[in-house]
């Protein structure tokens, strides 16, 4: 089926003129140096060095993201919302992330029942989804049932007959087939995972998010609560992209260089999304605080709590939820989740927790030194967040972080096949080498 959404016209467009902009900069500056590389950043998991481009967003060490040069609240605030609710239709966000223009309604209705037309998943995935062993990690089951629809790939049948210049077409038409299928695979891999195996159909009278929300079902009531879909909205928006260096976003940026199409690249992605330092890292947050809550078996008071974490880290753990690699204050999308919470008047001991750990977590951090970023970052708050509306399976977290995450990987991966991005292919070197150059420039 051919993208019939205005989208794409509008996508030609940027296109042709990006593809320019591009192209000039490559002759213009091709040979200036941008910065120079020390051996510790080498080593160090290439930590700030400025080696690849991005367009959807920008994550500023004080300022946190910003999608296409929107803040958050500025996001929020001008993305068109769904009739009667508080948060923006999350597809909006996906139309802002690959046009680089905040859509207007009409733009995202549009988007929305496009989407919906394309969201009946082929009977194959149900299948193998239920062949899986329930115990297997549902991050696990998301990426297979991914992969396994790479069969459909347009991209890949279209690929040997397109010009070079043509690729990014069944690229969006292939992320558009894929962001309608994922909310609805997802929430079948929780039914089938946690609950009663029965595959809740989408109700085409809701947006992508609320829908996904409404197919989760966590109350097992088949109820449609406007407040959990509107933090759906709020955190399938949040956790859209976070530039392109991430480990979700670079590998599937990575992997598609290879002209690998969008259901390998996302499955591989996601993959890297479900370590502990990355997607999984929300589900681990939770589980901490909720370890604390049993060990006291209450609240525990502030001096506790900085009894608790100093000990804690004496014993050489992390603690999960805090810090980041670019981040040097805390993370603005923890700060919208505070936000919801406030204006929904949600009241629990885990969100009472976090306001404490908030307070306590970074002056132990700070004192203890050496700590680049002793603030919270989002993880440290959205399990929390999911937990209150019935989802206490912490493992499916990386779930639903990997539904609003694809967002911005397929935004970022349609841009790289428009400006013709080449296969990524680093240069390596040994330990000796690095002593070698180490020392002849010493
Ligand atoms: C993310 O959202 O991808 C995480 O905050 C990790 C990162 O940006 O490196």
């Amino acid at each position: 089926m051919k993208v019939k959404v205005s989208l794409k016209d509008k996508m030609e467009v940027i296109v042709d003129n990006w593809r320019k902009t591009y192209k000039e900069v490559i002759n213009n500056y091709g040979d200036v140096v941008i910065d120079s590389i020390k051996v510790n950043q080498i080593l160090g998991g290439m930590r700030d060095v400025p080696a690849l481009v991005c367009e959807t967003s920008f994550v500023d060490p004080y300022e946190g993201i910003k999608f296409r040069g929107y803040t958050i609240k500025e996001v929020l605030d001008k993305l068109p919302k769904p009739k009667g609710a508080n948060y923006p239709y999350a597809l909006g966000i996906w139309y802002l992330l690959l046009t680089g223009e905040m859509p207007t309604e009409n733009d995202v209705v549009e988007l929305e029942e496009y989407i919906k037309a394309k969201q009946k998943l082929p009977q194959y995935v149900i299948e193998i989804l239920r062949n899986i062993p329930s115990n297997t990690h549902p991050m696990t089951q998301f990426s297979i049932a991914i992969l396994a629809m790479q069969r459909e790939s347009l991209f890949t049948k279209e690929l040997h007959n397109l010009a070079k210049s043509d690729y990014w077409k069944p690229m969006l038409e292939d992320s558009l087939n894929l962001i309608s299928k994922v909310p609805v695979i997802a929430a079948y891999i929780y039914r089938k995972t946690y609950r009663d195996d029965v595959f809740v159909k989408p109700n085409n009278d809701l947006d992508w998010a609320a829908n996904f929300a409404y197919m989760l079902n966590p109350y097992d009531d088949y109820i449609i609560n406007p407040d959990f879909q509107d933090l759906m909205r709020l955190y399938l928006i949040l956790h859209s992209d976070h530039e392109g260096g991430n480990v979700s976003a670079h590998t599937c940026f990575n992997v598609s260089s290879a002209l690998s199409d969008i259901y390998y690249s996302v499955s591989a992605g996601l993959n890297g999304l479900a370590g502990s330092l990355h997607g999984s890292a929300s589900s681990d947050s939770l589980k901490w605080i909720l370890s604390i809550i049993k060990f006291y078996n209450r609240l525990p008071t502030e001096e506790e709590l900085y009894n608790y974490v100093n000990s804690y880290l004496d014993a050489g753990k992390i603690i999960p939820g805090f810090g980041h690699a670019v981040l040097k204050v805390t993370d603005p999308r923890y700060l919208a989740l505070r936000d919801f919470v406030d204006k929904y008047k949600l009241d629990s001991d885990i969100f009472r927790l976090i306001k404490l750990l908030y307070k306590v977590v970074p002056e132990v951090l700070s004192a203890r030194g050496k700590v680049r970023d002793p603030y919270p970052n989002v993880d440290g708050h959205s399990g929390a967040m999911l937990y209150h509306y019935n989802i206490k399976e912490t493992e499916f977290y990386t779930v639903v972080f990997g539904v609003s995450r694809i967002l911005g990987m397929t935004a970022q991966v349609i841009w790289a096949r428009a400006v013709n991005y080449p296969i990524e292919r680093p240069k390596s070197l040994t330990i000796n080498d690095i002593v070698n150059i180490a020392k002849s420039k010493k």
